[in-house]
């Protein structure tokens, strides 16, 4: 006799709640769907909340000369030209609606005093494009879609973590999961799969993410046969908080330099203006002299002269350039730079970041209105993850979708700060859309009973152990390897270092022992995250190892430049044999014709303002 569980049949399920998962249920159930959300958390804690500064979409309420091709430009000039052209021109023509969408279901953006969506500033867009609600942008999201999914009769299953898809020949047909409380096994028959689980970044020692964030989605979509791609590109996001180290990571969102903020070094320099790249010299031609006018916007009818400050480059490269000056020893004194904000003055810093001014007060004795933070790069977002159809979001395994972060495509080798949110919004409602429609068409698939019976074998053999080495102790030594021979500037030797250390960490992850409870054991979820931190780990190590060049967020020290010529037009495509994980190349597909010339359009543009400021190319 096996062990007991407990069965569900759905249309849809949705593994994730956080923006993604919440737009693609709301989608899915007003199609008609009977949709479940399964997530491992609580309500309100899933990463969009550290997406706090805004949600970029071209509306044109901060500058008129905005528009799809703008915000299209922006994504694959931002990406390095390796994002799918595809999902960035939905992106960029959908977001709009999106964020329209929102504010009707009750999200309550910042305004300009015509009373229009406000718009902010961030690195890498041409025009301000970020609509916000102060620097609580993800959290107002999330809590929007929350309070629209409840009207549309979504079924929740909070505290669930999902370990296995049940597959019925090629397809997926539902998934086995456990709870977090009493570790009590559940079955859920689905004819669609929409993974929504957000990224991988815990397995970074610094990181902006929290415990939830062990690349579940990744790990079951590999084990269940999906291809990845771009696993070698993690976002390192500029500014995390550095001190006091209990909290070292934490976000310390772009929309502080969005509003102004300047990084300076130990000297007092700000030394970014050393680092702008030649592919952004042009962008930022008018920000060689230093202003005080930190925002471009339009002035009582009129486009104001257009400032660009350098620490709004791409993220990529305001990372590096910290990176750099602390490598130099003109770090700050925990290591990082100094950000300062203060010049704003205390009434527009309570009104624009009330959280940041609260969150270092609180957690750090700082008062931002006063004094500068210190701030140093944080593992935020991988760009990489489960290949997807651009149109319906459908993955390489057919009734799996995969939207949000876990998904790939959008993003190529660096992703955009505020593309996110509105990634979440328009590829949630694509997967929503399309797994409803799908699941129209089929008949309820059976639980096959061998395969949860083999699921929760898996699950519960750490408890059987007896004895091993506690999984705590294992976590922390992985992400610290990670941090260092897989972090922000890679080199080949570590890299193989770091591939023979995860399968050491696989071995050690297999004969770990949490103890014998189910019930309350955070032991046993961590044995659990371990195998698909391990996993996703050697994906992303792998891809790191193969591509000898330094592109968005990926830097070889052994190969410092832009390889255009191959690995400007290649990707890495990531999948498991038999436990093991391969990988090869393919080419990026040529962009339509139409496409070329919109960019081709949005580059004249750009040269003929920067020509009009007096400088650049
Ligand atoms: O800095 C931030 O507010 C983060 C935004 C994002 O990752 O999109």
């Amino acid at each position: 006799m096996g062990e007991e569980y407990i069965s569900h049949e759905y249309d849809v399920v949705i593994i994730g709640a956080g923006g993604a998962g919440l737009r693609a249920a709301i989608e899915a159930a007003r199609s008609g769907a009977k949709t479940a959300i399964i997530t491992k958390s609580l309500l309100g804690k899933a990463h969009t909340v550290m997406a706090e500064g805004g949600c970029a979409a071209a509306l044109q309420n901060a500058d008129p000369r905005d528009g799809w091709k703008v915000h299209f430009h922006d994504t694959m000039k931002g990406s390095k030209w390796l994002a799918n052209w595809r999902m960035a021109e939905y992106h960029a023509k959908e977001a709009p609606d999106r964020v329209r969408e929102l504010e009707q279901w009750g999200a309550v953006f910042d305004r300009t005093t015509k009373n229009v969506i406000n718009q902010r500033n961030f690195g890498g867009h041409t025009f301000p494009r970020l609509a916000h609600v102060g620097d609580a942008t993800g959290l107002e999201l999330i809590r929007t879609l929350q309070e629209r999914g409840i009207h549309e009769g979504i079924d929740m299953f909070t505290e669930y973590t999902v370990r296995h898809l049940l597959k019925e020949g090629d397809r997926v047909t539902g998934c086995v999961a456990y709870t977090r409380v009493d570790g009590e096994f559940h079955a859920f028959s689905a004819k669609s799969v929409v993974l929504a689980t957000g990224g991988i970044t815990r397995c970074w020692s610094v990181c902006s993410g929290s415990w939830e964030y062990t690349g579940d989605g990744h790990a079951l979509a590999l084990w269940a046969g999906a291809e990845l791609r771009d696993m070698e590109f993690v976002q390192f996001h500029p500014t995390g908080m550095v001190w006091p180290p209990s909290v070292r990571g934490i976000l310390v969102t772009e929309g502080v330099r969005g509003e102004g903020g300047r990084l300076t070094n130990s000297e007092g320099e700000r030394f970014m203006f050393d680092y702008v790249p030649e592919m952004f010299a042009g962008d930022h031609a008018d920000t060689i002299e230093e202003s005080d006018q930190w925002v471009e916007e339009v002035v009582s009818g009129k486009i104001a002269t257009v400032r660009r400050p350098p620490e709004l480059l791409t993220r990529d490269v305001v990372s590096k350039a910290i990176n750099s000056e602390v490598k130099a020893g003109r770090g700050s004194p925990h290591g990082g730079a100094f950000l300062d904000i203060s010049h704003r003055g205390e009434a527009a810093i309570l009104s624009k970041l009330p959280s940041m001014h609260h969150q270092f007060k609180e957690l750090a004795g700082v008062d931002i209105s006063k004094e500068p933070m210190e701030v140093g790069p944080t593992a935020h977002y991988v760009m990489g993850g489960v290949i997807v159809d651009a149109e319906t979001q459908e993955t390489t395994i057919p009734g799996l979708y995969a939207c949000g972060e876990v998904a790939s495509g959008l993003h190529g080798a660096n992703r955009l700060g505020g593309n996110s949110l509105s990634d979440l919004i328009v590829f949630g409602k694509r997967a929503g859309e399309h797994s409803a429609k799908r699941a129209t068409d089929l008949a309820q698939p059976g639980i096959d009973d061998g395969q949860v019976q083999s699921a929760i074998k898996e699950m519960v053999a750490p408890l059987e152990r007896g004895e091993g080495e506690n999984p705590g102790l294992i976590y922390d030594a992985m992400r610290d390897m990670m941090q260092e021979k897989v972090g922000i500037i890679r080199v080949k030797n570590e890299l193989e270092e770091a591939l023979e250390d995860l399968k050491d960490f696989s071995k050690r992850e297999k004969a770990c022992f949490p103890g014998t409870s189910r019930k309350y054991n955070s032991g046993w979820h961590q044995a659990l995250d371990l195998k698909n931190m391990v996993d996703i780990s050697i994906v992303a190590t792998l891809a790191a190892l193969t591509r000898e060049e330094s592109r968005g967020g990926h830097t070889r020290d052994d190969f410092p430049g832009h390889e255009d010529e191959y690995w400007g037009k290649t990707l890495n495509i990531c999948w498991m044999e038999k436990g093991e994980v391969k990988i090869r190349q393919e080419p990026v597909e040529e962009m339509r014709d139409d496409l070329q010339g919109a960019i081709k359009e949005v580059k004249a543009m750009i040269a003929e303002r920067a020509a009009k400021q007096g400088g650049g190319k």
